[in-house]
């Protein structure tokens, strides 16, 4: 027994060092923000995303951005790893999901490895009034938000007036293929982009343009401006 240990020794010795260098020059602290297993694991993959899918929002540099029902900030936080000056306004009517905002916004400045260049304002709004400053914004993004509202008409007011002249209001939303469609997470009935586009229409904005950004799940960006 006492053989046996001492043979062990050196290698456990040795085991423990290698994990202490490894952990020391490979790893900087990081804290895991909510809803991890979601994260992206490498930066990479938040490349990957822009590529994919944030980079058609249409976001610019030095750009005023509000964004409604911005969860806990992760796709504005991503953005501005490659859009630098933004200078967002992170809305929710849900406080539990934007206290998570300081880890994604560390946990993402990790994977970069530098600071990310953006000014954050986090916001809480109510389920009819963002709160925000009327004419301030030169975009304002929806993303995976409109359908979760059922009460949609007093909000989308309220959102025509945050818009600068020729400020854009996008929206990202996965649209119904066949009757019935749910979305996954919130059990929410997705829409059909004709009467979507009907109803943006009844609340005074001007269709621009829109992008198919993934087939299968029919993943879209409306681009719409107010009416004069
Ligand atoms: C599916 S999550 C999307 C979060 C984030 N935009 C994203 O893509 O990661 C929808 C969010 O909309 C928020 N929401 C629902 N109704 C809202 C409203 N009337 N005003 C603002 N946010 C709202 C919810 O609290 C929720 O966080």
């Amino acid at each position: 027994m006492y053989f046996n240990s001492m043979k062990l020794y050196p290698g456990l010795v040795i085991l423990f060092y290698s994990v202490f260098v490894f952990q020391f020059f490979s790893c900087k602290s990081i804290v895991k923000p909510y809803n991890f297993k979601r994260f992206p694991k490498t930066y990479q993959d938040v490349v990957n995303d822009y590529e994919k899918y944030n980079k058609l929002n249409g976001c610019k540099q030095g750009e005023t951005i509000a964004s409604i029902g911005a969860g806990n900030g992760i796709k504005e936080v991503q953005i501005s790893c490659f859009v630098e000056g933004i200078n967002w306004y992170l809305e929710e009517i849900d406080s539990s999901r934007l206290y998570q905002f300081t880890k994604v916004l560390a946990y993402h400045e990790n994977l970069k490895g530098a600071p990310i260049q953006a000014d954050f304002n986090l916001v809480l709004g109510t389920e009819s009034n963002p709160m925000l400053s009327q004419g301030v914004f030169d975009r304002v993004l929806m993303m995976n938000v409109f359908h979760e509202i059922e009460s949609r008409e007093r909000i989308m007011l309220e959102i025509s007036k945050l818009l600068k002249n020729q400020g854009e209001l996008v929206i990202m939303e996965r649209m119904a293929k066949t009757e019935g469609e749910i979305h996954g997470d919130c059990k929410f009935p997705k829409l059909f982009e004709d009467n979507f586009l009907k109803e943006m229409d009844e609340y005074g904005f001007t269709f621009k343009k829109s992008i198919l950004a993934e087939e299968m799940s029919n993943l879209m960006y409306f681009t719409f401006e107010p009416n004069l």
